[in-house]
């Protein structure tokens, strides 16, 4: 599907954005090996998340969907049923990689596979930490799904992941679930915390520390009436194009503000974002408030870092929002971008080219010169739901019309993205 994007006028208005992607996946799938029925509000409507209860229904839990009303009928941690067939994660690292550490612990085999991009995405992350807890999991080449997983009796491990990454992290609570006693995950860099605050949310013993975090095992969960704050990441897309165009005042609702990833808004502050936080409130220990944003003159910065890992889902708009800044963005400390759902640093490098923007692109990341004019072009979302959608925000403050190529990768994350974007640019 192409979608064609004008140049937009003023963005104002108010907007509510369907739920955070990462608390969705992690309450789809603690609710299912919780006792009891959990309800959770406000369940993300994107096709990833969607995986997710795929998967937790192929292995025997009763989910009822209603719009972004969820039911989940909890069978406790023992409840799980062997599928009939292999599971099915689509587009999702997210379900791969902690639904693993749940599978790892059942008595009997799993296969779990996902779509093209997915079986191109590294998992021996997830396998060598579950291979210490005691789990034999077979894939393709040794580290790309299909991902066959015999699971057992888990040990408890104190584990120090060597990447930043809250999905590895997430994958060992969970195991670490099942295990009999304390199992500890160390990281490198501070991760979204999510998995911490909902494990706790259900009823886990779980303790954190700066860069380090313990479950005590077994447990059992309790089923609980959640409520999934609007998606910080999806926001992006809006507070960029609003940062970006001329008399812009859009408010957006209910939006999760997590502090492992509301240094997005400390970020766009810190270089001259107009941006306001109000009515801050907490729901399932999860920060929730609404944005304030406005037109802004954008300094440009350097991401690397600490920040680099707290805000790798935002890189792509923001190098968009980079190339009109007055001083450019550089980005460093992002080789992670290379194995998201396509390398991150070529595509957006690729339709920057196609739209006249200059980009020098390193191993790690790219800097982009400030004060440039997009062009309206064809661009390519290669079906990567995070590119397609930062492209067409930089459609918005381009001249000339410009074609967003498998435009319907969005829906990965966001599928109401195009007409809430119609809503606000009018
Ligand atoms: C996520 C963690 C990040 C992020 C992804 C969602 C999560 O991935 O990029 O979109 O929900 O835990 P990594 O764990 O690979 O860094």
């Amino acid at each position: 599907m192409q979608k064609r994007i004008s140049p937009a006028g003023a963005i104002g208005g108010a907007i509510r954005l369907p739920g955070d992607k990462s608390i969705s996946h992690r309450y789809g799938i603690l609710a299912s090996i919780a006792e009891g029925t959990s309800k959770i509000h406000n369940y993300s409507s994107g096709a990833d998340c969607h995986s997710t209860l795929g998967c937790m229904r192929a292995l025997g839990i009763d989910i009822e969907v209603d719009g972004k009303e969820v039911v989940i009928h909890g069978k406790g941690p023992s409840g799980l049923k062997a599928p009939a067939s292999q599971l099915d994660a689509g587009n999702s690292g997210s379900t791969i990689r902690m639904l693993s550490g749940i599978l790892a612990a059942q008595p009997f085999v799993t296969r779990i596979a996902g779509d093209e991009s997915l079986s191109r995405r590294p998992m021996a992350r997830i396998m060598k930490p579950l291979a210490e807890m005691g789990a034999k999991i077979t894939a393709k080449d040794d580290k790309f799904p299909p991902l066959e997983i015999h699971g057992g009796v888990l040990q408890p491990i104190d584990y120090s992941t060597p990447v930043a990454s809250a999905q590895v992290k997430s994958c060992v609570l969970f195991a670490g679930l099942y295990a009999n006693g304390k199992t500890t995950v160390r990281e490198p860099l501070r991760t979204r915390d999510h998995s911490e605050i909902a494990l706790r949310e259900f009823g886990a013993d779980i303790e954190a520390g700066p860069r380090v975090v313990s479950i005590n095992g077994p447990a059992t969960l309790q089923g609980r009436e959640l409520t999934v704050p609007g998606d910080l990441s999806s926001a992006a897309f809006f507070l960029v194009a609003a940062l970006m165009s001329k008399d812009a005042d859009l408010t957006i609702s209910g939006v999760g503000l997590n502090p492992t990833r509301s240094e997005l808004i400390d970020f766009l502050c810190g270089i001259g974002g107009d941006i306001k936080i109000l009515d801050v409130q907490s729901s399932g220990g999860e920060l929730i408030g609404d944005l304030r944003v406005r037109s802004s003159r954008i300094r440009g910065g350097v991401i690397e870092k600490a920040l680099t890992a707290a805000m790798i889902d935002e890189i792509p708009v923001l190098a968009v929002l980079g190339a009109a800044s007055e001083n450019g963005l550089t980005v460093r400390d992002a080789s992670e971008l290379r194995i998201k759902e396509t390398d991150r640093i070529a595509t957006v490098a690729e339709n920057m080219k196609r739209m006249g923007v200059e980009i020098e692109v390193f191993d790690d990341g790219f800097h982009v010169p400030g004060r440039q004019q997009f062009q309206g072009a064809e661009v390519h979302s290669y079906g990567d739901h995070r590119i397609a959608m930062a492209f067409a925000v930089a459609g918005l403050s381009a001249v000339g019309e410009t074609v967003v190529e498998e435009a319907e990768a969005a829906s990965v994350s966001f599928p109401e993205f195009y007409d809430t974007l119609r809503t606000i640019a009018g």
